[in-house]
């Protein structure tokens, strides 16, 4: 089979490896389509602290189960599904909260453990979500990203009265306005970016008003308006976002933060106490699939309104450049594998 690997940063190769087996309690998806992420990128790069290399990347993926381990039923064979990366132990403190996203053990696909950009992928079977037949394959493979929005909206839990700002209209930005306008029906979403084009993707996901920081400053633009955001979701992750939004909050307002910079945010203790703000963050998901799976049967939200590219695995090294290079035009890029 073919694997995306990256075998140290910068050097990216399309290698020949064995077919995996599955082992106990693990099943083997061929693969059909693939998303690629920010993370991705960053594996690439060399950017990412946690990657061991060589790596096959991709944690966003979608397939049909051609094989299964022992203790997985036959059953399962030619199920279509999709596959969460998180895998955790389910034993320590964070797991037993409901929060394996962050288990003491965490092991992710493409990031940890050999991912989904390869023709065949080995993974546990609890992690291996059945797709309805009513949800296509370009649906199924965007259940990753939405999970981002759906812990992200498990924390925040949004409320028809808030009015929310979303930093950022990349792809964190757009399914976390999905969610919120499509899910939660959130009476007021705004987003700000610097990006015309993004923006105007931020409106097609359902925005009900955007904000080009480039051209008017943020803080004038709420002002204008007399708006105190009650929910605000940092998908841009700036370090100087936090300070920003902890002074733009409603008193008694959240943020929710998703970034992983390792430069230090300033903010000052009266600025949240004084306003009772809750401050959240959120990483990966937690028990999320079943969640957006549920969102895509009942129409709630659009993957679609994010797929920018869809384009054969073998031209991934100039997919995941363009990604990099095109933020204006580039959303979501989805990688085939099989026809
Ligand atoms: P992206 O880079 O495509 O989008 C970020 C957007 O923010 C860009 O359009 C950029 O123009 C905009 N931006 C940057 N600084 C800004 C500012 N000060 N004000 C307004 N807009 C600003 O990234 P993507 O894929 O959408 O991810 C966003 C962030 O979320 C990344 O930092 C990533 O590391 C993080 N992330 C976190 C996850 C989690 O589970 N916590 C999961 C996935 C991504
Ligand atoms: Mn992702
Ligand atoms: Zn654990």
């Amino acid at each position: 089979m073919k694997s995306i690997v990256i075998r140290q940063p910068n050097e990216l190769v399309i290698e020949t490896r064995d077919i995996p087996h599955p082992a106990q309690d693990e099943v083997r998806v061929k693969i059909k389509l693939a998303g690629i992420c920010g993370s991705d990128s960053h594996i690439y790069r060399g950017h990412n602290p946690f990657a061991k290399y060589p790596r096959v990347i991709g944690h966003e993926f979608f397939g049909v189960i051609d094989a299964v381990g022992e203790g997985v039923s036959d059953a399962r064979l030619g199920e279509r599904v999709s596959v969460d990366p998180v895998i955790s132990c389910g034993q320590c403190y964070p797991c037993s909260v409901g929060k394996p996203n962050v288990c003491t053990s965490l092991v992710v696909l493409g990031v940890h453990r050999d991912g989904g950009f390869s023709e065949y992928a080995v993974v546990p079977a609890r992690n291996a979500w059945t797709i309805p037949d009513g949800i296509q394959d370009k649906q199924a493979v965007m259940v990753e990203p939405f999970t981002i929005a759906a812990n992200v909206t498990g924390q925040a839990k949004p409320i028809t009265q808030d009015v929310a700002l979303i930093y950022g209209a990349g792809p964190m930005g757009l399914v976390t306005v999905q969610a919120l306008k499509g899910v939660y029906k959130v009476s007021q979403v705004i987003v700000v970016d610097r990006i015309p084009e993004r923006l105007a993707m931020a409106e097609r996901s359902g925005a009900d008003w955007v904000i080009n920081s480039a051209e008017q400053p943020l803080q004038a633009a709420l002002e204008e308006k007399n708006i105190r955001p009650t929910l605000i979701v940092d998908a841009a992750c700036h370090p100087s976002i936090l300070p920003e939004a902890v002074s733009l909050a409603s008193p008694a307002g959240r943020i929710v933060l998703m970034g992983f910079s390792t430069e230090a945010s300033q903010v000052v203790q009266q600025g949240i106490t004084g306003k009772e703000l809750t401050v959240y963050s959120s990483r990966l998901n937690a028990n999320k699939f079943p969640v957006v799976i549920d969102w895509l049967e009942k129409g709630l939200i659009d993957p679609d309104k994010l797929i920018t590219h869809v384009m054969d695995y073998r031209g991934v090294g100039d997919a995941i450049e363009m990604f990099e290079k095109d933020q204006k035009r580039c959303c979501k890029v989805l990688l085939t594998f099989a026809e």
